[in-house]
């Protein structure tokens, strides 16, 4: 089984990711969850936006050196995956490696600083269970988790993670998730049952795609919303 990465991307590759934009993060009217969080920079580069992050991560207890070198390794992982599976990246040509891998290690470095000065944005916590309160995050994030490790969030365990991120979530806001595929870029065989299950729950399900301009692919977004929730006012406005 494999484990997954501590990743440290950046804000703008969240933003590129989940089809965001830096305004209209700043536009958002209550804080935003970031699970996992790894050692992104978002909750560092957010806040100077005005905007509150909350990551949870169950990788949070573990000390700042372990971290480091968690996040080092990472970052070698992804070096050599990016040469030994170029397919599954933009080319180097569009997107430069060593620059692309120079955008995590300033994300780490801001993770790091961001995590000293604030440990209580920075929750020790492991999906489906949150230790949030209903509705507590205008919009809610999560990458490279729930279908990139399907041995780790096999349906059952999705759907309720799924759920879980629905409930901390308030009812206008929305939850986004990415990607739709696992480690080698297979799709989720089962998202139609799964969107037919949260359908069950009375969540409103949409798979929206957005460009990838290194390469002029698009990634597709899984977005849920409370179906019985038409106001959309705390959901973050359509790049
Ligand atoms: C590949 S990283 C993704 C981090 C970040 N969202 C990103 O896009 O770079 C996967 C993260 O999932 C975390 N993780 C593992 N099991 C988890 C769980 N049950 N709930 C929440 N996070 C978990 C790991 O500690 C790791 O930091």
């Amino acid at each position: 089984m494999s484990t997954p990465l501590v990743t440290s991307r950046p804000l703008d590759e969240y933003c590129a990711l989940f089809g965001l934009t830096r305004s209209a993060l700043a536009a958002l009217p209550g804080p935003l969850l970031d699970c996992p969080g790894g050692t992104a920079g978002l909750a560092a580069e957010a806040r100077a936006l005005g905007v509150t992050v909350i990551a949870a991560d169950p990788v949070y207890t573990a000390t700042p050196p372990q971290l480091a070198a968690l996040a080092r390794a990472a970052r070698t992982r992804m070096a050599d995956r990016m040469v030994t599976a170029p397919e599954l990246y933009p080319s180097p040509r569009a997107r430069p490696t060593e620059r692309y891998l120079r955008s995590w290690d300033r994300a780490h470095a801001l993770f790091t600083a961001d995590r000293a000065a604030h440990p209580e944005r920075y929750v020790a916590a492991a999906l489906p269970r949150l230790p949030f309160a209903d509705g507590s995050f205008a919009l809610s994030l999560s990458s490279y988790l729930l279908f990139a490790y399907p041995e780790l969030f096999p349906p059952e365990r999705q759907l309720a993670a799924l759920l879980e991120l629905v409930r901390v979530t308030a009812p206008e806001g929305e939850v986004r998730v990415f990607p739709l595929h696992d480690g080698a870029a297979r799709p989720c065989p089962h998202l139609p049952a799964l969107r037919a299950r949260l359908g069950e729950h009375r969540i409103g399900t949409e798979v929206r795609r957005f460009p990838r301009p290194e390469d002029g692919r698009t990634r597709r977004v899984l977005i849920l919303r409370r179906a019985d929730h038409r106001r959309r006012s705390a959901a973050p406005p359509r790049p």
